[in-house]
């Protein structure tokens, strides 16, 4: 299971990649958009911060498979480490995927909203592909399902293909995902942090620290 941040947001990455196991950065035009910055800058300062081994996921704006490619290839080059470029699903995307994998770049086909939809992504060779569970909830569809049947039949057909299931808004979304055996799931920093929130933590923790400090004050064990 791979945790990814969902964001451009600077501040954002700097924290949670120091403080929890992160696989990469994911983005979309929107993520892109909101910093509303040259698009190198933000490369650079996002691979800054994870360094070359981590995952940076970014998404082609072009349209036609021509020049989805190209674009996709200069991304994989001044990317600056490990990349993946997103594509939404289409007929020209499909064909882009398939260029792409022969030239050994790695793809993630995004927008994914039926297991149909993700089969075909697969078969073209795509790495990831990547379900979005809240846009599907919001219409009263069932995303944890759908990466559920993603998973199932990427099992029954033998795909290498992973399931970074998207679109979050809360932590019960990614324990339901997780439990179907998605292999990643990009989140906002705010879903990462709820996922770890429990009060019954904190009130142990609270006993803890009220037991040690009832016998031994401010002492730390590196006092002793
Ligand atoms: O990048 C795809 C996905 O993470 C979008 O999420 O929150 O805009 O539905 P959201």
């Amino acid at each position: 299971m791979e945790y990814i941040l969902d964001t451009a947001d600077i501040q954002a990455i700097k924290h949670c990649n120091e403080f929890y196991p992160l696989a990469g950065v994911t983005t979309n035009p929107s993520i892109i958009a909101k910093e509303n910055r040259n698009f190198w800058e933000i490369v650079k300062e996002i691979r800054d911060i994870i360094g070359p081994d981590k995952t940076f996921f970014a998404q082609t704006v072009q349209k036609t498979a021509d020049l989805i490619v190209e674009e996709a290839k200069l991304m994989n080059e001044k990317s600056g480490g490990d990349f993946c470029v997103k594509i939404p699903i289409s007929e020209e995307g499909l064909k882009a995927t398939i260029a792409l994998k022969k030239l050994g770049i790695k793809v993630l086909m995004t927008a994914i909203f039926s297991p149909a939809q993700a089969l075909i992504a697969a078969k073209a060779g795509a790495d990831y592909v990547a379900p979005y569970v809240n846009r599907l909830d919001n219409i009263i569809g069932d995303g944890c399902e759908v990466v559920a049947e993603i998973v199932e039949q990427f099992a029954i057909h033998n795909m290498p293909c992973k399931v970074l299931a998207a679109s979050f808004k809360n932590a019960q979304q990614v324990h339901q995902c997780a439990a179907a055996g998605c292999q990643c799931v990009t989140v906002s920093a705010d879903v990462l942090q709820t996922v770890i929130m429990h009060p019954m933590t904190d009130a142990a923790i609270a006993g803890f620290e009220r037991d040690w400090q009832n016998v031994y004050g401010d002492k730390k064990i590196l006092d002793f």
